[in-house]
């Protein structure tokens, strides 16, 4: 009896242990040599969740250009980005635009009814420059975004304002930071996995160029120059960032860092580079498109922060829970809108290659050659 008793407050005491564990199955992907704890750990539930989140749009492919077709700069009246594209292109640069930002709204969404040149309307002076930061990413961020790229819809997903942006929380900081703790800390936050982490490590990282540091060149806080400025609030900054990466890729500190040191490069895996390019570029969009003219007046009040700011990027912007943002669907290659004129391939030669060609193709790119090694 007493021994039924005893086994029962052992299930009882196990289940509530467990309780705050994750529910079985879940996956461990070794991305290392054995022993190194090189690996990633998956949770199919959750990957079920992002996956809804990632799916690509369906789309015609382009509109092959005229040798000498008129073009939509010498058409229309007044298009400043897309004037070299032939009117068909055009056309269906458009169509898709609205697919991407406004499905809901449609063309009239960024355009006076009846006359498609006025630029009343603040969401078509902001398209423009959309137009123009889209093809600045493609253009000069390939160590970040590669050939897979961005459209509009990796950060607007058929949304006119995208679902993961952030605004300055000056404010509730000083309201925080008022008692006694570091401002945003101890209240766990989205943005930092839910963690108590002081929740907006985006201003000092992602919009200026605070370093990212944990480990100080000397060991202990010094004075003036010589002093150890990556201080305990540092590093709960740069932990409340690591978090906030971690979590909108869905991946563990080990897709970018080996636990033997944080710090050592040579041992990282490549991704920490794709990263560090990443960290930089969202620094670009925010500081050179996002927060500045022309876009900080344009905005009217109810699209705009408490404090009056506009909405800028993060990594959860482009990636929304997936390693690469639509597990790397290469969308920008078909929308030679996206691309700046030298980067677009020419639609005429895709369609002229031969089927046999394309055939004969060595598979360099196969699965089994593109997966991690492991050795021992
Ligand atoms: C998300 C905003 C947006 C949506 C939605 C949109 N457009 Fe546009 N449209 C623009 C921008 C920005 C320009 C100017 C492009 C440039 O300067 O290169 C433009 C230019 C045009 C022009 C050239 C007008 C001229 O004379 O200068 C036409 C025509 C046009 N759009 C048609 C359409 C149609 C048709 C739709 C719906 C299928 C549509 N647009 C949906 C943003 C949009
Ligand atoms: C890197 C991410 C990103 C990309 C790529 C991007 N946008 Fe945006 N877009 C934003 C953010 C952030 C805002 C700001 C929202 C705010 O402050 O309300 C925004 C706002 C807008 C708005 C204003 C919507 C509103 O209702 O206020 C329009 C229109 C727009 N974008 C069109 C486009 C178009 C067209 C493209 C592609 C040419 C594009 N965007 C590409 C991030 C992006
Ligand atoms: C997507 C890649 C990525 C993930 C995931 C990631 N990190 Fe990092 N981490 C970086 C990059 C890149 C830097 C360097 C940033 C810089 O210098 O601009 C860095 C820097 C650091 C540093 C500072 C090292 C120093 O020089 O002082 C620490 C500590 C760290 N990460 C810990 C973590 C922890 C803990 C996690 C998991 C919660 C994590 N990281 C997840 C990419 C990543
Ligand atoms: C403007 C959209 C955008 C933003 C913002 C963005 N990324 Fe990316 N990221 C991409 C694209 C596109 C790729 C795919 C590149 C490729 O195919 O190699 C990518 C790839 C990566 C990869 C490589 C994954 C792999 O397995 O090879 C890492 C790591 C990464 N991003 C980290 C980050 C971090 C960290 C941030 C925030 C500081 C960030 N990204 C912000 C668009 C973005």
């Amino acid at each position: 009896m007493n021994k039924t008793l005893g086994i029962c407050g052992l299930v009882i005491t196990l289940s509530a242990l467990l309780a705050g564990c994750e529910r079985p199955p879940i996956i461990a992907v070794q991305g290392g040599p054995r022993g190194t704890a090189m690996e990633q750990i998956y949770n199919p539930r959750t990957l079920a969740k992002q996956a809804s989140l990632n799916v690509v749009p369906e789309s015609s492919p382009p509109v092959p250009v005229q040798a000498d077709g008129p073009t939509a700069g010498k058409t229309y009246q007044n298009v400043k980005v897309l004037g070299d594209l032939s009117l068909g292109e055009f056309a269906r640069t458009m169509v898709a635009l609205t697919a991407w930002v406004s499905p809901q709204q449609g063309c009239n969404y960024c355009h006076v009814e009846g006359n498609f040149a006025d630029e009343s309307k603040y969401t078509y002076v902001v398209s423009r420059r959309m137009l123009q930061m889209t093809q600045h990413l493609n253009g000069e961020w390939q160590q970040h975004v590669a050939s897979t790229g961005v459209t509009c819809y990796t950060c607007h997903r058929g949304n006119p304002v995208p679902q993961n942006v952030w605004y300055d929380p000056k404010k509730s900081r000083l309201d925080t930071a008022a008692m006694g703790g570091m401002p945003g800390m101890n209240q766990p936050a989205a943005s930092v996995g839910l963690s108590s982490l002081p929740s907006d490590p985006f201003t000092d990282y992602l919009l200026n160029d605070k370093p990212i540091r944990v480990n100080g060149p000397v060991p202990m806080a010094g004075k003036g120059a010589t002093a150890n400025r990556h201080s305990t609030k540092q590093a709960e900054y740069t932990y409340g960032l690591m978090v906030h990466m971690s979590s909108s890729l869905g991946v563990n500190c080990t897709y970018c860092h080996n636990t033997q040191s944080f710090q050592d490069w040579s041992i990282s895996p490549p991704q920490r580079t794709t990263a560090y390019y990443g960290i930089r570029m969202a620094r670009d969009l925010n500081q050179s498109y996002l927060n500045a003219e022309p876009l900080t007046s344009v905005f009217p009040a109810n699209r705009r922060g408490p404090n009056g700011d506009i909405a800028k990027v993060n990594c959860t912007t482009c990636h929304q829970g997936a390693f690469k943002p639509l597990y790397g669907a290469k969308m920008a290659q078909d929308y030679p809108a996206m691309l700046p004129s030298d980067k677009r391939k020419d639609p005429n030669a895709a369609a002229a290659l031969p089927a046999a060609a394309a055939s004969a193709t060595p598979t360099a790119n196969a699965p089994q050659a593109a997966a991690p090694k492991v050795g021992g």
